[in-house]
């Protein structure tokens, strides 16, 4: 009985979806048009709103080829040729495309005791002190993708597998690495890791691929981005206001030409972001319904504060519109080191993980906080001028 009520229910839900995902591919060719505030989230591309849950599915679906087409380059699906082992604790992964063959080495380092555990897979490191009873993956994005300056354009493991010319940046090939990653753990039962329970973080730089990573893989339940900055929790339009008016900030231009991280097509909008179709308050919106910590510095300007602030408050709504509000926290504060975290940002990453990973609070308590006055200057009214729905069931 409950398997045939299971089926029926499988059936039901099953071809609506067929029929939206059709729905949901964009023309050949995007038509750019200029708007100076934070695109609307609940419109598709089209201008047709979006008003049910399903309507989301398709719309997140349309952003994440809006961001792949414009802004990060392709990401690849999985290869049939995914193997790899657990010896002691490395993990190795091994990909074929075609005649070409890539293999890396992740390092884990468990918990005592038995498993499986709850894991964090760090982009390049991390300064979050692994909490008790989670395992980390250690992931060395720069061997998937290089990002010491321009000329690490095409060079790593995955152009290795996709020819150097492959319109994916560094960020979205870090990704396509993450998610390789994960499919080998779901090969090996005896990894003693819990995959409902996966993690990610990194800082600057790597947070920006950190907040990537978990836009981009549904396997990642919890999205820690660290004073990621532009390219990251940073909006292009907000930076860009805050350069104009004299500050310090990194902007659309300085992420675009300061190493490979994005396609080398972005640069055509580099200095022209408001005519984009999207903007970081979208990736973040990508990362719902599950969990995402935004972890940002109030007192460095080049991450630019009041547009991190503001864009991932501006994220919020779309958590919101979905009912699950308190399942995206910002922390920004200031009075310590880039990638250092003060004491005041520990309890919210501590509840994050309790929720999401190790299981252990329900606490659901909303954080939405900057130490900076007034919002760190972000004034809403200049930035939104779309209301959020009820999205219906
Ligand atoms: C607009 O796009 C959405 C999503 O692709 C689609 O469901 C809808 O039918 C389109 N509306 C029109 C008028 O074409
Ligand atoms: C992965 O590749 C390495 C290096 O080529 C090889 O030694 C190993 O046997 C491969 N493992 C699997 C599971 O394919
Ligand atoms: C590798 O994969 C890409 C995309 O999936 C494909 O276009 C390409 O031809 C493949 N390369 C080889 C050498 O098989
Ligand atoms: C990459 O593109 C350039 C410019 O179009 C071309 O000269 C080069 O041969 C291509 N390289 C590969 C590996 O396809
Ligand atoms: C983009 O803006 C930067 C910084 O203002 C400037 O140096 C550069 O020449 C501009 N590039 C293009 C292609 O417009
Ligand atoms: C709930 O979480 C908030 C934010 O992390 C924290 O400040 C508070 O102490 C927690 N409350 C309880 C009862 O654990």
């Amino acid at each position: 009985m409950g398997l045939v009520k299971g089926l029926l229910t499988c059936i039901v839900l099953a071809f609506p979806a067929l029929v939206a995902s059709q729905a949901c591919s964009l023309p050949a060719s995007i038509t750019l048009r200029t708007n100076a505030k934070l695109p609307d989230p609940f419109a598709f591309y089209n201008g047709s709103r979006v008003v049910s849950k399903d309507d989301w599915l398709c719309r997140r679906d349309e952003i994440g080829q809006l961001f792949q087409r414009l802004e990060l380059g392709i990401l690849e699906a999985k290869p049939p040729g995914v193997s790899g082992s657990l010896s002691g604790n490395t993990l190795t992964v091994n990909v074929t495309n075609g005649s070409k063959k890539i293999s890396f080495n992740v390092p884990i380092t468990y918990p005592s005791g038995a498993g499986p555990f709850p894991a964090i897979i760090t982009v390049g490191g991390s300064s979050i002190s692994a909490p008790s009873g989670v395992a980390v993956i250690r992931y060395n994005n720069d061997e998937i993708a290089q990002q010491i300056d321009q000329n690490s354009r095409g060079k790593g493991k995955f152009y290795d597998l996709y020819g150097s010319n492959h319109t994916a940046g560094a960020m979205i090939a870090w990704t396509w690495g993450i998610s390789r990653v994960i499919d080998v753990l779901e090969t090996l039962p005896n990894s003693k890791i819990k995959l409902s329970a996966l993690g990610v973080t990194g800082c600057s730089r790597n947070g920006k691929g950190a907040m990537i990573a978990g836009a981009f893989e549904p396997r990642i339940a919890l999205t820690i981005p660290q004073e990621s900055g532009s390219g990251g929790a940073a909006c292009w339009r907000i930076s860009q206001a805050m350069k104009d008016r004299g500050m310090q900030v990194e902007t659309a231009y300085n992420t675009a030409t300061g190493t490979a991280w994005l396609a080398k097509g972005f640069e055509q909008y580099m200095n022209r972001t408001r005519d984009l179709p999207h903007d970081h308050h979208l990736l973040a919106a990508m990362v719902a319904p599950r969990g995402l910590l935004i972890l940002e510095h109030s007192a460095i300007d080049w991450l630019g504060p009041e547009s991190t602030f503001g864009c991932m408050k501006t994220a919020t709504k779309i958590y919101s519109a979905l009912g699950v509000v308190d399942r995206m926290g910002i922390v920004q504060v200031g009075a310590h080191d880039h990638c250092q975290v003060p004491a005041s940002q520990r309890p919210a990453i501590e509840t994050f993980i309790g929720r999401f990973l190790t299981q252990s609070t329900s606490n659901a308590t909303i954080i939405v906080q900057t130490d900076k006055a007034n919002n760190a200057g972000f004034v809403e009214a200049d930035w939104v001028d779309w209301a959020v729905p009820t999205l219906t069931p």
